[in-house]
């Protein structure tokens, strides 16, 4: 029934980079590898994502918010992971619902067990098998955003540092509470060092799928 990993971190941990060499690293092994995002992956969930990162829609309530990420979420849960996991592929996605728990429910302070069941109806209940939390600190994750982007930051980037800090705490706890399948990784060390550290990690859940 195929594997689903998902990665998740503060802003500027390093993510998307990690992610690159983790698809490289699963494809030369012979693994059946789909790479995906959230917000994001089908067209409708991308025209949902730039609506949540314009920085023009300053007005949008917390609640409208987190039912956005969530709405995006259900039409990439139908659309792409369920068909991918279906086929047995090893779903890579940077980012689910730990990050709506996170940002929305601690972050906005909406509430875990809310975003909890707003996330359980749009996913059927989905979990990834494991999360990989890359930690970094915020400040300096911001300050890698602001180094790759020359300032330009899309709106969730641009929230105060109070709460960039909440969101650093909250992917702390979120390893805390389920420790099984969320595992901590330190994003601050150099990318090669990082990687070895994730193949490491995933190892015994890359061991239960066959390459192909
Ligand atoms: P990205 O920069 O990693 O692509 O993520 C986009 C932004 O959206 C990032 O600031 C984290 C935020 N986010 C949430 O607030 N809630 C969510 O559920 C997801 C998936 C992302």
């Amino acid at each position: 029934m195929g594997l689903f990993i998902s990665m998740e971190g503060p802003d500027g941990s390093g993510k998307t980079l990690q992610m690159d060499m983790l698809q490289k690293a699963l494809i030369e092994a012979g693994y059946p590898v789909l790479r995906t995002r959230e917000p994001g992956g089908p067209a409708i969930s991308e025209r949902i994502r730039a609506l949540l990162l314009d920085p023009a829609c300053k007005e949008m309530s917390p609640e409208t918010e987190a039912l956005l990420y969530a709405a995006a979420r259900a039409q990439h849960v139908s659309q792409v992971i369920k068909p991918a996991m279906a086929e047995g592929k090893v779903v890579l996605c940077d980012r689910f619902v730990d990050s709506s728990l996170v940002y929305q429910g601690i972050g906005r302070g909406l509430g875990v067990s809310t975003i909890g069941e707003i996330n359980h109806f749009a996913t059927g209940g989905l979990q990834p098998d494991v999360t990989i939390v890359l930690q970094i600190d915020y400040a300096e994750g911001l300050r890698r955003k602001n180094v790759q982007y020359s300032g330009q930051l899309d709106r969730m980037e641009q929230q105060a540092g109070s709460f960039h800090q909440l969101v650093h705490d909250g992917f702390s706890q979120i390893v805390e509470w389920d420790p099984e399948r969320v595992r901590m990784v330190d994003g601050s060390k150099a990318p090669e060092e990082v990687h070895t550290m994730i193949m490491e990690v995933l190892k015994p859940w890359l061991d239960r799928v066959l390459p192909q």
